[in-house]
């Protein structure tokens, strides 16, 4: 046996590396990164953008503010709906679409455990979940639907943005729809199959329960932009269940408005500067594991939000080369 490769006689390139040629490779390099760079940073810092703080926020009921903060509320007595407002202004009109998100820190989505306890064959319509959700699987001998931690975890704030306008203030529609990436919604997320003849989605999800923490069924979840029921379809779940590789995340929650409307015809083409309350139904806790929570609004950018940092990598790599 004397082929090439045993007697090991293939050719082979072994560059020398010298000051000649070495200097000149990495200085093309940083020359190409660095334009990058400043492109990436000069698009995100067109990015507007406006965030607040409400973790703790204090509860806004019977017309008036606090003293009891909706954080020590629900985790005293879950079975409140704690509402909280938040009062904020706009310097400057926000051009173009305008996107609401929501941000939490210290949460851990990206756990090991955690970004396994899901089952993608439910999620695309079989009723039956896998044990791979455990112990979200099941519950009262019934599949719980969808199962795993994900999904059981669903952040479930939910916001209200109203304008102060010469007739007081003035609620801001928000869709949902057009939020989550097409692929998912078209391809990762159906609902189990009707029966024949039948219209209502809560036959689809027969003989299914819904996660130990939240306080409706799956079929109950609807878009808000039409109140269809669209159960594993509906855009903020499919959010969700994108998991965020980093414990410090933000996740989109709506865009508002733009359409032509008689009434909201301000909101067409931005959100113009002024002053604004936010009200935020808190039923999110994360004093448990000391996290917070960010409400933001962005005319986003192509890079998905505001991102200096990929931008200001590009350069520093161009510049170290
Ligand atoms: C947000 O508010 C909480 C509660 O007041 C505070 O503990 C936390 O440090 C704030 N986080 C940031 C990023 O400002
Ligand atoms: C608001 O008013 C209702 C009825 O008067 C009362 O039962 C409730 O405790 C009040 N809520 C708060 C937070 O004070
Ligand atoms: C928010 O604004 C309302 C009305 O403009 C005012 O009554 C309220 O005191 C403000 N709340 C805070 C916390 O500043
Ligand atoms: C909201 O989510 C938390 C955490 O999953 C849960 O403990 C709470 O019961 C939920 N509340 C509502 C109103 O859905
Ligand atoms: C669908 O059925 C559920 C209960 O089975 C019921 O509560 C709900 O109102 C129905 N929805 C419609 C749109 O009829
Ligand atoms: C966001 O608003 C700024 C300032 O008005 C504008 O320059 C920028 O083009 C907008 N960004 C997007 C993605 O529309």
């Amino acid at each position: 046996m004397s082929s090439a490769f045993k007697q090991q006689k293939l050719p082979s390139w072994s560059p020398i590396l010298t000051v000649g040629t070495v200097l000149p490779t990495f200085f093309l390099i940083g020359v190409a990164f660095i334009p990058i760079g400043i492109g990436l940073l000069v698009s995100s810092n067109q990015v507007q953008e406006f965030e607040l703080n409400y973790t703790a926020c204090k509860q806004f009921a019977n017309g008036t503010d606090g003293p009891k903060k909706c954080s020590e509320v629900i985790a005293n007595h879950p079975e409140i709906e704690c509402k909280c407002r938040v009062n904020f202004t706009l310097e400057e009109n926000f051009r173009r679409e305008v996107y609401l998100y929501y941000g939490l820190t210290n949460f851990y989505q990206n756990h090991r455990r955690y970004v396994k306890s899901r089952d993608d064959r439910q999620l695309l319509g079989e009723i039956k979940g896998s044990t791979e959700c455990q112990p979200f699987h099941k519950r009262d001998g019934k599949w719980i639907a969808p199962c795993g931690a994900i999904a059981n975890s669903l952040f479930n704030d939910t916001f209200l943005v109203q304008r102060l306008t010469d007739n007081g203030f003035k609620t801001i529609p928000i869709m949902e729809t057009g939020i989550a990436w097409a692929t998912d919604v078209n391809a990762k997320f159906r609902n189990p199959k009707l029966p024949e003849g039948e219209k209502n989605l809560s036959k689809a999800f027969e003989g299914t329960v819904e996660p130990p923490n939240w306080q409706n069924p799956v079929w109950r979840l609807a878009g808000n932009d039409n109140d269809q029921n669209n159960g594993y379809q509906n855009e903020r779940f499919i959010v969700w269940m994108r998991t965020a590789a980093l414990p410090t995340f933000r996740k989109i929650f709506g865009r508002f408005r733009h359409e032509i409307n008689e009434e909201n015809a301000d909101y067409h083409s931005y959100l113009p500067k002024g002053r604004y309350q936010l009200i935020v139904t808190y039923a999110f806790p994360v004093a448990d594991f000391k996290g917070t929570k960010r409400f933001i609004i962005s005319n986003t950018s192509w890079l998905g939000g505001k991102n200096p940092f990929i931008g200001v990598m590009y350069i520093i790599v161009g510049c170290y080369e």
